[in-house]
Order: C-alpha cells, then structure tokens, then sequence
C-alpha cells in the first residue's frame, strides 16, 4: 500500500492549501488614519496562522485612484501610500512565511487605470510609444456582442476620447482601458511585472478577469497577431514556473465548465494551476434555496476533472456580488426570491450582494453545513475575511460594497478597526445584529462554540484529509433529495461527508461496498463513530442541516483521525 508521497505533495502545496483573501485597506488600520495597512495585516497574521490559512490572497494593492476598489491600477511596481510601502509588504511576506504562510497577490493585467502614465501616454498621440498598449478604433466595431461586465454603468465596450480621437476597448468601467495583449512588448511588461512580485517573496498571483485578458476583441486583424490567444497564457505560465517552481496561478474565469477546462491546458495542466469553480458555486445556492443536493451534485459531477496537476478552488463568497448568471432566469428569480428579494440586495440583474449569515437568516445550524460543505468538497477552498466569524453586509454601503466592509476585531469603537473617526473608514460597519458588538473575532476567540472555532476545525481537519485535494470524488447514492454523500479517496484514505440541506432530520442508508475487515467509520469533527456491517452498509441520522466528515478508518490506515 502507498503512503502519501510527501515530496511530491509539498510541492504542489496549493492542492490542499487554505486560501483568505482579504483587502488590506479594510483589515486593520494601524497608524489610525481610518485605512487599513500593511502594518496592520502584520499585526494579525498570527490570527490567520491560527486560523489554519496556509495562503493569504491580497486584492490589490498597488498605487490606484480606487475608483474600482484598486483593480485600477496606476503603477504595476508599487504599494499605494495609503497602505504602507513595497518594504512593508516584503516585511509581511516575510513573516507570513515564518508562519508557515504563502503569500499571493491579484494580477490585473486585463487592463490598467486611464491614469496610468502608458494611457496618458498612448492617448497623447498615435505617435506615442504606448498607443499599441491598448485597443484603438475609429469607429466602434459593429459586430462586436460584446456587452459591458457593469452594465448599470456602462453602455458599452468602446469609449471616445477626446485627445486621442479614437474610440478605445474597456471591458470594465470606461476608466480602465483593456491592455493590447496582441502587442508583445505588453507582453513582456506582464511577465516582468510577475517576475518583479516573485523576486519579492510572493508565491504567486490570483489572475483577474482571465478571458478577457486572452481574448483579442477588437484587435486588428487578431487571427494573424495572435492565432493561438491561449498560447499567450501558456507562455506567462512557462515563465512563472521558470521563475519560481513553486508560484501558482488561480484565475478568474466565470465561465461554463466546459470553457474553463480550456484554461487549464493541455494534458499536464500548462495554463492555469487552479480556477474558481463559479459554477459549482451557483449550484450551491441553488440547492440551499431548494433543499435539493441535486443541482450541486450535477455541477460536480459534471466538472471536469482534468489532471492531477490542476485544481479546483471552491467558494461560498468573494469580494464581489454573488454572480448567479449562469443559472437560468428562473433558477437564479429562485435564488433571489430565497436569500435576496428586495431590489436593494441584487445588482447588475444577476447577482446579489449580501453576506451569507444574512442570506440564511443567521441561523447556526445552515452557516456551519455550508462551510462544512466548502471544507469537505473536492478542491482548494477559498475564504473571504470576515467569513469566518460570520460577518454581515452593510446594504446601505450599496453595491458590491456591501461586503467590503472593515474586519470587525472587537466590541469598540469601529469594531477595532482603526481608532480613527468613523467618517475617515473605508466603508460603514454594519449596525444592528451583524454589528460589532454581536459579531467580532475577540469575543469568539473565549467561546468553544463560536463560528471562528468551528472553521478552525474545518480548516485543521481538512488539512489532515490530504483526499479532499488530492482525491477522486464519488457521489453515493441514497434516497434523500435534500441530502449530499459522497467519498474521496486518494492513496491509502478515504473519506465520507453526508450533508443534509434540509431542515428536518433524516436516516441516511450509506452502501460503501467491500471493506477490510473490521473497518470503522471516525466522525472527524466530534469524533464518535459506527461500524459498517459486513456488506459495508450502514445508517447515519444527521438532524436538520446536519453532516458528517466520516474517516474510513481501515485496521491497516495511519491517518490521524
Ligand atoms: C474582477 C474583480 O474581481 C472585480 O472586483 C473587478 O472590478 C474586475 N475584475 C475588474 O478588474
Ligand atoms: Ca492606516
């Protein structure tokens, strides 16, 4: 029998890493001038290595008029004032490490600011060197389908400008200009922006808005600049891995399952390392609203499972609204009717913007068996700060700021946030019962009950459940719609998660098939445990909203339970 192939597996530490993404500005502010700094975050990289974070995903940083919250960027080289210097953030590079951390940043690349000096420069003159670094037209493409990603605020792709005399291609608002990746000198700007970042420490880079950084929408006879648009992403992933063996690239494509597999590459997984899993996701939501486990088990069933070299990254929530756009107009009026009905929670006709405490309606028992779930599914999982102690969203702050407000630390005056007044904070604390008072890290670290404990244990479970990243992933049957079980197993492990989306209680009949003699199956979040019978049949009664992480736990296995 294999043991788990410890060389190996560290190097591709990312298959079973724990990832928190956070934005420095709204973490903690620690020179009390109300925004969030490196200095802060180095504060509390303590609490994240106590948490169980193996990987901390910075949104960005870099100097920004933050007009899109830093995904507009002005400087590819630095740190924005705001938030510290490069020095400080090398410093929390560097202590991550020590604490047994990684380190990832966004790479926004797709586009920059209109401020960024090769804009300025490009919209001077045709002459300029830059004006090649973006997409030029002098009349908008008619053809193009292309429709703006923020459709409340834009009305289209193209954009007039005045000085340049020319329309130009910006997928996002009309401030961020897509990059001309046709142009091979942009090319190159990208690879030494990665290679700069690696130089510094960081372990890789969560790629923003990849499909329409590949694509070649209004580029001039684009079938012969760039006949493999792909072959770009391929060649960004050659130099990242030359550079640095161990950084990663976990992108952003939202896109059917199908069409993502196309970013991962070819057999060995050359593109991509790891992608948002966007449509298991949905499906997730879909089977809350529903009761029903079967949207999400076909959404898993149907992802690809293309190589051992790749991975997917699960969520319940990022930074921006929940996209449902690809449900169906039907499923996703479902989703709204369920956990977002009024008008000022949805956004941009296919998403909403509330928390997911809020969305079920606070209550403990659902929160816990959906992060149980993110835990326990195939896959790399992905937690937003705030997440963890079950955070609310401020409606009020609109948007998709709504749930990009200040970490709540403690009971105090703006949550201990920043001992600035409140008017100077990047965002208003929610009030009410998601408040400060309710909801803070301190007053959850004294309580064994608290959510902030339970995803501790999740996330020290799941790293002693090497299956769940590296496995394969079955479902089994059983007669309960409102119920998931499935098993993953890798090497000499294997294990089984039953969660009940509904909210009544049920039997679970569980058929594991031949077993070695005198197995047992270990719950691993409370620890007790039954025997399968010879056949490998047993029954398992989770209440309401109940599961179970059950270790098959063979007289020959050597996991630690
Ligand atoms: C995707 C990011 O997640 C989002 O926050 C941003 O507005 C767009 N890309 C544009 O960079
Ligand atoms: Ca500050």
């Amino acid at each position: 029998m294999t043991r788990v192939r410890i060389t190996y597996t560290s190097d591709m530490w990312w298959k079973t890493a724990v990832i928190y993404c956070l934005d420095v500005e709204t973490f903690l502010d620690w020179n009390d001038d109300g925004i969030g700094d490196l200095a802060g975050l180095a504060q509390r990289l303590d609490y994240l290595a106590d948490l169980g974070v193996t990987c901390v995903w910075l949104m960005p940083f870099f100097p920004t008029p933050d007009r899109d919250d830093g995904y507009d960027i002005i400087d590819f080289y630095g740190v924005d004032h705001r938030l510290g210097s490069v020095g400080d953030l090398v410093e929390v590079i560097r202590t991550a490490k020590d604490r047994g951390m990684r380190v990832i940043a966004d790479l926004v690349v797709n586009h920059t600011s209109d401020q960024h000096p090769w804009f300025q420069s490009a919209r001077s003159s045709p002459d300029s060197p830059f004006r090649d670094f973006y997409v030029w037209a002098d009349e908008p493409p008619q053809d193009a389908q292309a429709e703006p990603v923020f459709p409340d605020q834009e009305s289209s792709v193209w954009t007039y400008d005045e000085k340049a005399g020319q329309y130009y291609l910006h997928r996002f608002y009309k401030h961020q200009p897509d990059l001309n990746v046709s142009n091979p000198k942009v090319r190159d700007e990208v690879a030494k922006i990665l290679g700069y970042w690696l130089q510094l420490g960081l372990s890789g880079f969560r790629v923003d808005a990849v499909p329409f950084f590949v694509e070649t929408l209004g580029v001039q006879n684009a079938d012969e600049a760039v006949p493999d648009p792909h072959l770009n992403l391929r060649h960004l992933r050659a130099f990242l891995s030359r550079r640095s063996g161990e950084a990663i690239l976990l992108g952003e494509v939202n896109l059917p399952h199908a069409d993502q597999l196309k970013f991962f590459g070819g057999p060995d997984g050359d593109e991509l390392h790891m992608q948002f899993d966007f449509i298991g996701m949905q499906a997730l939501y879909l089977s809350l609203a529903r009761a029903d486990a079967r949207p999400l088990i076909k959404a898993l069933q149907d992802r690809p499972r293309p190589s051992a070299d790749v991975q997917w990254a699960g969520f319940v929530r990022n930074h921006d609204e929940l996209t449902l756009d690809k449900l169906s107009d039907s499923e996703r009026q479902e989703v709204f009717a369920a956990f977002g009905p009024e008008a000022e929670m949805q956004v941009y006709g296919r998403g909403l913007i509330r928390r997911l405490p809020p969305m079920l309606g606070g209550d403990p028992r659902r929160i816990r068996m959906v992060y149980s779930l993110l835990f326990c599914l195939p896959g790399t999982p992905v937690l937003f700060y705030g997440e963890e102690i079950g955070m609310g969203e401020n409606l009020s702050a609109g948007s998709r700021l709504a749930v990009r407000t200040p970490m709540q630390w403690a009971a105090e005056e703006n949550a201990g946030f920043s001992r600035a007044s409140a008017a100077k904070l990047p965002g208003q604390i929610p009030t009410g019962a998601y408040g400060s008072e309710f909801v803070n890290v301190a007053s959850q670290q004294t309580d064994p009950d608290s959510l902030l404990n339970f995803i501790t244990l999740l996330t020290r479970t799941y790293r002693h459940c090497p299956e769940l990243g590296w496995g394969s992933f079955e479902v089994l049957s059983q007669p309960h719609r409102a119920v998931l079980a499935h098993r993953c197993t890798w090497d000499d492990g294997s294990l089984v998660a039953v969660h009940n989306l509904g909210r009544d209680g049920v039997a679970v009949p569980l058929d594991l098939g031949e077993l070695e003699p005198g197995t047992t199956l270990v719950d691993l979040l409370e620890g007790w445990s039954i025997t399968p019978d010879d056949n490998g049949k047993c029954e398992l009664t989770l209440e309401g909203y109940g599961y179970s992480w059950l270790r098959v736990n063979t007289p020959t296995t050597r996991r630690l339970r």
